[in-house]
């Protein structure tokens, strides 16, 4: 069956044509064939960055005039039209409630008028289900699965013991990761999205180690810097990124006061991007750890936009390994990581053949709506 699926959540209008082969038998357990068809991501991210971060209607104005050619384009570049599509996926939320009005409401329109099923998808599960588009080594997802979800408006730990069933066992207090790395962008003066430039930056401080300890003098241990690793040691499985950001915030104050040399300032930069973005992922990695422990799942995933980080991606790799090397650890390719509509249509996917009998899906271009707070 084909699916048109849609995303609009936030500054990135996507939509995406997905096959699923429907199966024969159904085994709860098993991965579903899902072949990406199309899909098509236009991105928002120069109109946002001049304000720093994403401004809601700005978003909506954006999804408004893009969304008809973008859907246009996911259709073409599937090689097929909407009478050949058998179900349309939108994100429900959460999100910017603009922006999803856009989105929902243009799957509407196409359901009502091709008279074709329509779902609502939490972006959330869209995130997760990314990690069931394509089997990716070294083994085979199976429940109970603890997923690490790392976005810019959610950090959380959620146990799934079996398809489309979450319990949430820890989230962020404040900010999101992804929320952390934009912000510590934002005070280095690095550009928005902050997250991959900050680690882009990270990176280069890791290869300069021992020219950067020599040019800001911080070779002796007493001079450098360790941010903290806020609730590290807590019991619970909740993490806090806010004090983090603080600190950054205080020491580079203080630095950019006592540099008055630009190249030295630069080099500054890279060394808190090497030093926060460690202690941010020393918290994510460690406490993924610590609950993978005391919930024992077969498989740990790793989902949302933070997830294209390469450095958390090989550090929690690295720690399953070495600390639970019979749990099998999986992440996203990196381009499905960030937003984009093909996980919107795989999470719709897995929806429809395990709930196809208790959904209306023929009435649902009427009653579905945008939700900016819905719960997973
Ligand atoms: O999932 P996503 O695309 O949108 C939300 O649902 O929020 O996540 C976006 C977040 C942004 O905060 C962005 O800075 C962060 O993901 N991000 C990264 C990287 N790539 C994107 N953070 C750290 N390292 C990256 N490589
Ligand atoms: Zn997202």
């Amino acid at each position: 069956m084909k699916i048109l699926a849609i995303e609009t959540s936030c500054d990135e209008t996507s939509a995406s044509v997905i096959e699923g082969k429907i199966p024969v038998k159904l085994n709860k357990k098993s991965f579903l064939g899902i072949k990406i068809l199309s899909n098509v991501i236009s991105s928002q991210i120069k109109i946002h960055a001049k304000w720093g971060g994403v401004v809601p209607n700005l978003a909506a104005r954006e999804h408004l005039k893009n969304i008809v050619p973008v859907i246009n384009d996911a259709i073409y570049m599937a090689k097929t039209n909407l009478n050949k599509i058998d179900l349309i996926a939108v994100t429900r939320g959460p999100g910017l409630i603009p922006a999803l009005l856009i989105g929902t409401n243009s799957a509407k329109a196409i359901s009502y008028f091709y008279k074709i099923p329509l779902i609502g998808i939490h972006h959330i599960e869209s995130h997760i289900y990314a990690n069931f588009i394509q089997k990716r080594p070294p083994g085979d997802i199976e429940f109970p699965i603890l997923c690490l979800i790392v976005s810019g408006g959610h950090t959380q730990l959620v146990l799934m013991k079996n398809h489309l069933k979450y319990e949430i066992i820890g989230q962020t207090l404040d900010d999101a990761a992804g929320e952390a790395f934009d912000k510590v962008a934002k005070i280095l003066g690095l550009g928005y999205p902050g997250g991959p430039i900050v680690s882009e930056l990270a990176k280069q401080a890791r290869k300069l180690q021992g020219h950067l300890d020599d040019q800001l003098k911080i070779a002796d241990s007493k001079t450098r810097t360790s941010f903290p690793r806020p609730m590290l040691n807590s019991e619970k499985f909740n993490f806090s990124f806010s004090g983090l950001k603080t600190a950054v915030l205080y020491f580079y104050k203080k630095i950019e006061q006592e540099t008055k040399n630009q190249n030295q300032l630069n080099l500054w930069k890279k060394y808190i991007c090497k030093e926060f973005e460690e202690a941010a992922i020393e918290v994510l990695t460690k406490k993924t750890i610590r609950s993978a422990k005391e919930f024992k799942p077969k498989t740990i995933l790793l989902a949302g936009g933070v997830a294209a980080n390469s450095f958390l991606r090989d550090q929690l790799s690295l720690s399953v390994k070495k600390e639970l090397p019979e749990t099998v650890f999986s992440s996203p390719p990196p381009e499905l990581c960030g937003d984009n509509a093909a996980m919107v249509g795989a999470a719709a996917f897995y929806r429809y053949i395990l709930t196809k009998n208790k959904i209306p899906f023929q009435k649902n271009w009427k009653s579905l709506e945008a939700d900016a707070s819905m719960e997973i």
